[in-house]
């Protein structure tokens, strides 16, 4: 087996390759130094991989990983491999995942038809809604990050694990489990893409240690509502931690009312503590 790595998880793609005992197929991302000066990407492959199960790892965020992830499926293509497999640790666009005002696209399942060409499964990682994987014709399958962050938090003496939102529930139910801690969620309303109003709600968190557990911190302002409210009801310590470190905008900047911001390396960033690499292998050795 062998390891194609993106130049959007290159992190992930070592532990990725150390956790399937395979090899990491080095790529080379410019044909000259600096690159092409039109900003037109390029990618070559430099190994062998006729004949070989290979796993393509690449987040879909930025918009440019998406033209590279094209490239380098086209270029293990074109080394008769036998089954490509694609990781998409963070699928970019997922938010998007239907039709909230006639005449909008449904960028999500846009993304999925053109990314599954030339592939033989996709894994997913935490995706925001279950319909995302049905919009691939091709098998694919999602990982938690739950446990990886659940992994990262039994660290930490926490009183309770806390969900920003209803979508997020789940994954406060899941690490507030593992840790056998109390959980708890909030509701939300979301005003604009930079604007959230959540609901206020009397926690018993005074002089506790308190953990939101979100799949996306973007441009932060779900977590930092959160982390306010509580701040004012007196929690002692506010941990944040996400599967997707998108953290748009200098979103860490926003976040600072939180003690610590954690998340997992499907998005490489000052952030990511945790791998979500054991979860996909086992996945994909299934
Ligand atoms: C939304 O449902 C997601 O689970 C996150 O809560 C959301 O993407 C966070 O966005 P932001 O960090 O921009 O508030």
């Amino acid at each position: 087996m062998k390891v194609v790595a993106g130049s959007g998880s290159p992190t992930l793609g070592v532990q990725l390759a150390r956790e399937l005992g395979a090899d990491l197929v080095p790529v080379t991302f410019e044909k000259h130094l600096g690159g092409f000066p039109d900003r037109e990407q390029y990618v070559r492959l430099q190994g062998e991989l006729r004949d070989e199960d290979v796993v393509v790892v690449q987040s879909t965020h930025p918009d440019e990983r998406i033209v590279e992830l094209i490239l380098l499926v086209d270029a293990v293509r074109e080394s008769n491999p036998r089954r490509v497999m694609l990781v998409i640790p963070y699928f970019g666009y997922q938010r998007q995942d239907r039709k909230f005002e006639p005449g909008e696209a449904v960028s999500a399942r846009a993304l999925a038809k053109r990314l599954q060409v030339g592939v033989d499964s996709v894994v997913t990682v935490s995706v925001h809604a279950a319909r995302i994987l049905h919009y691939f014709d091709t098998p694919a399958k999602d990982v938690s990050g739950m446990p990886a962050i659940g992994r990262y938090l039994r660290g930490e003496r926490l009183d309770l694990v806390l969900a920003p939102d209803q979508n997020a529930r789940r994954f406060a139910k899941e690490v507030g489990e593992v840790l056998d801690v109390e959980w708890d969620s909030l509701e939300k309303k979301r005003i604009d893409s930079r604007t959230v109003e959540i609901a206020a709600k009397s926690l018993d968190i005074k002089g506790r240690q308190v953990a939101i557990v979100d799949d996306v911190i973007s441009y932060g302002s779900t977590i930092a509502k959160t982390a306010e409210m509580l701040r004012d009801q007196g929690a002692k310590r506010i941990l944040a931690a996400c599967v997707h470190g998108v953290f748009a905008a200098n979103a860490l900047e926003r976040l600072r009312s939180c003690d610590d911001v954690i998340a997992t390396d499907t998005l490489p960033s000052p952030a990511s503590r945790v791998s979500v690499a054991p979860e996909i292998a086992a996945t994909l050795l299934q």
